[in-house]
């Protein structure tokens, strides 16, 4: 493959306040400074293997893609915007990868069996399968009142559509006897944060999905790896103008990170903050409620106050209230 230094596996610099480099130290703290894979390593896990990448049209999935690539893997893109799919296919066969785009909706049934029947049919099976495409909303339980299909497209995207693409491409790989899941998921499954109901209880559903697999699948020599993001400076989490402000990882570097997992096939990566407050708050479930409490009485927009909450108080400005919902248009 051409050496192109978009394509290096060199992290970009994570954003921080003030476009400062935190010292490295307090970046691992933060759990910011997850280092990339030995290349020879990642180039022996994909070299020549099938790697099925869903919202590869950009952030985490686009920066995967290229580094997967880059190591010789074939990748098939998946996500719902042509245009930006068959654009990173063309930057990727530039530099002398290989790839192949794929467009589908996971929301929709028939448009994932198709995508099934297509990828069996045209490779015969993939070994790989990284589930990255999601939706996001930020939205509180109070504002949500007549908002129920917030909660149906997360879980169509987060949930469903990843179920009903492993149901159809798992089979082929048990037959095989090997074969990798990885799973983008989020800090969040691990301590959930107020606002985030429809979010996180539908990633939730997937991370549960995918442990109560995970026994099954390696007695078929099937792997499986969760990945517990922290913030990752993408068009996901722009929207939340708290988080311009946070430090996070660059989209490279966090396929960096999904590359260490395809390299290494850890079980989980999570940062040791997540993974402690996850064992704090079932623990101590009321103190941690308590502290929650605050922040989201901190946090909450003044229109989401308890004057304002009900549905004719919403009524149709329940669209135009401050939420981060990327996307929200679709
Ligand atoms: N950013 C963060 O801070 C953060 C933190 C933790 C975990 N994560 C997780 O990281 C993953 C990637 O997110 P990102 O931050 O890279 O955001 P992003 O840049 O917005 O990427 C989301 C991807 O999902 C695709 N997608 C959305 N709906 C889809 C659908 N119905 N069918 C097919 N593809 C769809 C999008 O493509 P189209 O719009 O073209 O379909 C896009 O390629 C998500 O699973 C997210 O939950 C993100």
């Amino acid at each position: 493959m051409r050496n192109d230094t978009s394509f290096s596996l060199t992290p970009h610099r994570s954003w921080t306040p003030g476009g400062r480099r935190l010292p490295l130290l307090v970046r691992t703290a933060m759990g910011l400074a997850w280092p990339g894979p030995d290349p020879r390593v990642l180039r022996a896990a994909v070299a020549g293997r099938t790697v099925l990448i869903t919202g590869a049209s950009s952030g985490i999935g686009e920066a995967t893609a290229r580094q997967v690539a880059l190591a010789g893997g074939t990748v098939l893109l998946v996500a719902r915007t042509a245009d930006r799919l068959a654009a990173g296919r063309a930057r990727i066969v530039s530099a002398g990868g290989s790839a192949h785009d794929h467009p589908a909706d996971l929301s929709d049934p028939d448009a994932v069996g198709a995508l099934v029947e297509e990828i069996l049919t045209r490779y015969g099976g993939v070994d790989v399968v990284v589930n990255n495409a999601g939706r996001s909303i930020r939205r509180s339980v109070s504002a949500s009142a007549e908002r129920f299909h917030d909660y149906t497209r997360t879980i169509d995207v987060n949930y469903l559509g990843p179920v009903r693409l492993l149901l159809g491409l798992l089979p082929g790989m048990r037959e095989r006897g090997r074969g990798h899941v990885v799973n983008i998921s989020t800090v969040g499954v691990d301590l959930p944060p107020p606002q985030w109901t429809a979010y996180l209880a539908s990633k939730s559903a997937f991370e549960a999905w995918v442990r109560a697999a995970a026994p099954e699948l390696r007695a078929d020599g099937v792997v499986t790896t969760s990945i517990h993001f922290p913030l990752v400076h993408t068009a996901m989490s722009a929207p939340t103008a708290e988080f311009a402000r946070l430090p996070g990882m660059s989209p490279d570097e966090a396929g960096a990170v999904v590359c260490r997992a395809l390299a290494y096939r850890p079980r989980l990566l999570s940062p040791w903050w997540a993974r402690a407050g996850g064992l704090v708050g079932d623990a101590l479930p009321a103190t941690v409620d308590a502290a929650l409490t605050r922040y989201h009485r901190t946090t909450r927009p003044t229109s989401h106050g308890p004057a304002a909450v009900g549905p004719a108080a919403l009524g149709p400005a329940a669209d135009v209230l401050p939420v981060d919902d990327a996307g929200a248009a679709r």
